[in-house]
């Protein structure tokens, strides 16, 4: 058996997916053994294809396994106007060569989980649908899966999507619930992580001049997104699932975390798909999400300068 720890990624890429994906596929004390994807940013058969593309530019041969085409019960919304209509800045790149394998997501997680029984780090980068598919098809999940890290969420009640909600949990709120429910421990890095830890603009593009086809790819595919961001939000760069993803591979770059009980709100005109965190413990609950409250910025900058210059 390798000594390298399974690594097992849920993701809707997404640019910033992306930037995860390739730090994961830089780590060697890390082995991906799959990628399943979700419908979020946008539509799962562009999703499915960036992440086939990805793969191919990066000369890596991951498995990719397509997984639900849309939230459990409620209409999708879309981000294509952060990531572009096709997800990945609209480059128009040539299609992928490799096809998604027959298997569906869920399955593949539930196969993968007993493949690497209580050693598997599962990572989700996207709304929760395929893990939710996955728990109902078999509640024993858990006990196989040595890490779960979730972007998502916003621990104040500061979102992205809505006032109060953050895109992953808004776009799939019973799936973020089920899964929140059937895991006892939930590292989590939310939307409010992420603008604490931006990437500044300048700093972004110099290490996107790195002489390396993931760079060059990846500087493409980045282009409509970080200026929309520089637009939009400033001379930082908010790569939500990179963070997520620096938390998964150096755990011990986070130099605050904090545990509390965490319900995803289901109901509600304004607060469908919150986490509402209990940050005083007053409900009695177990605490179910170690919340990502702050991460090395030096060790983040590096993984993610790292992984755009290799290959
Ligand atoms: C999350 O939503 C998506 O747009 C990003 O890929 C990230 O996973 C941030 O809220
Ligand atoms: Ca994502």
């Amino acid at each position: 058996m390798s000594e390298r720890i399974p690594l097992l990624i849920d993701t809707d890429p997404g640019v910033d997916d992306a930037l995860a994906l390739l730090m994961a596929f830089n780590d060697e004390a890390h082995e991906v053994v799959g990628l399943t994807i979700a419908a979020g940013n946008v539509g799962l058969g562009h999703t499915v294809r960036n992440a086939l593309k990805l793969c191919e530019v990066s000369g890596v041969d991951v498995p990719v396994f397509a997984g639900a085409p849309a939230p459990l019960l409620h209409p999708a919304p879309d981000a294509g106007y952060v990531h572009g209509q096709d997800g990945f800045g609209d480059v128009g790149y040539p299609p992928p060569a490799r096809q998604a394998e027959a298997e569906h997501a869920a399955l593949a997680i539930l196969r993968l989980s007993h493949a690497h029984a209580g050693r598997l780090l599962l990572v989700a980068l996207g709304p929760l649908t395929n893990i939710a598919l996955a728990l109902k098809l078999d509640p024993t999940l858990p006990q196989r899966v040595a890490r779960l890290v979730v972007m998502g969420g916003a621990v104040t009640g500061h979102g992205n999507i809505t006032p109060a909600a953050e895109f992953n949990f808004y776009f799939d709120p019973e799936a973020a619930h089920l899964v929140f429910e059937a895991f006892e421990r939930i590292e989590l890095a939310d939307w409010e992580a992420t603008i604490a830890h931006g990437l500044h603009h300048d700093r972004v593009a110099a290490w996107l001049a790195a002489d390396s086809p993931r760079a060059r790819f990846y500087a493409g595919i980045s282009e409509k997104t970080r200026l929309w961001s520089h637009d939009r939000r400033g001379d930082h760069w908010y790569a939500a699932d990179a963070l997520a993803m620096a938390l998964a591979l150096a755990p011990d770059g986070a130099l605050e975390q904090a545990g509390r009980p965490l319900e995803v709100e289901l109901a509600g005109r304004h607060a469908r798909g919150a986490s509402v965190v209990d940050w005083r413990r007053e409900g009695g609950r177990a605490d179910n999400a170690l919340i990502l409250l702050r991460y090395d910025q030096a060790r983040f900058e590096g993984l993610v300068q790292a992984a755009l210059a290799a290959g």
